[in-house]
């Protein structure tokens, strides 16, 4: 089974439908989705719309679905966050804000999990950045690959005795070894590579491969300005950031 892995898309449509295009070109059957599908971009409800109607193994909530299908206040989240939430929040219909409340927090599927965090407190929304914080993830992982997100910025760890884990490319998944990747973000990277990032798993070749692509980030940015959003959304994206 070849799974497109895609996350933090962040309503970036122009990401979104040029990652999709490739996932079809290179023969993705299945998807998994870690979540954050809105937030931040101007285009949240068509994001929805798109990722609801793939062929969905598996789909998770992140802490931006969960805060525009909420009505609380917004708190912890940085200035440009909170206004992009508060404006996706009007974006989306009552009905797909109720999507997203009703998702999970991580899913297992087969081999695979699916988190947006950490799977030792998924809600609590922390990052995994080192051996450490992988190393609490893996304390609560059964399956022998966790894919997740939140972080925008692909690293991965691997667990056989003790945790290694850093930048990487192309993982081969080996017996008695467990995983935990960081697809990186379709729709916001940050890790200083503005093309949008995901993922694909063939389970068959027990593959795991990170893709980059560039996409029509001026319209991005326009739909952004236009929307009247935070003028430092537009410009991250182009610095990844
Ligand atoms: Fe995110």
């Amino acid at each position: 089974m070849k799974y497109g892995v895609i996350g933090d898309i962040h309503g970036n449509l122009e990401a979104l439908t040029t990652v999709l295009e490739e996932c079809e070109k290179l023969g993705v059957e299945k998807y998994l989705c870690i979540g954050d599908i809105v937030g931040y971009n101007a285009n949240p409800s068509e994001c929805l719309e798109i990722v609801r109607n793939l062929p969905l193994a598996g789909v998770v909530m992140g802490n931006h679905d969960e805060q525009a299908a909420e009505d609380t206040d917004l708190i912890g989240f940085n200035p440009q966050a909170a206004h992009a939430i508060q404006w996706t929040r009007k974006q989306l219909s009552d009905e797909q804000r109720e999507y997203l409340r009703n998702l999970k927090l991580s899913v297992q599927i087969g081999k695979i999990t699916i988190v947006h965090a950490t799977l030792d407190s998924p809600r609590r929304w922390g990052y995994v950045f080192d051996k450490h914080s992988a190393g609490a993830s893996f304390s609560y992982q059964f399956s022998q690959v966790c894919f997740c997100g939140h972080s925008h910025v692909p690293l991965a760890f691997e667990k056989f005795g003790k945790v290694i884990g850093g930048k990487y490319e192309e993982i081969r998944v080996q017996p008695g070894h467990k995983y935990l990747v960081n697809v990186g973000s379709v729709g916001q990277p940050r890790d200083g590579d503005w093309r949008a990032a995901f993922v694909i798993y063939d389970t068959d070749e027990n593959l795991v491969k990170l893709y980059r692509l560039p996409y029509d980030i001026k319209t991005t940015q326009q739909k952004i300005r236009d929307a009247g959003l935070p003028e430092r959304l537009a410009v991250r994206l182009e610095n990844g950031q």
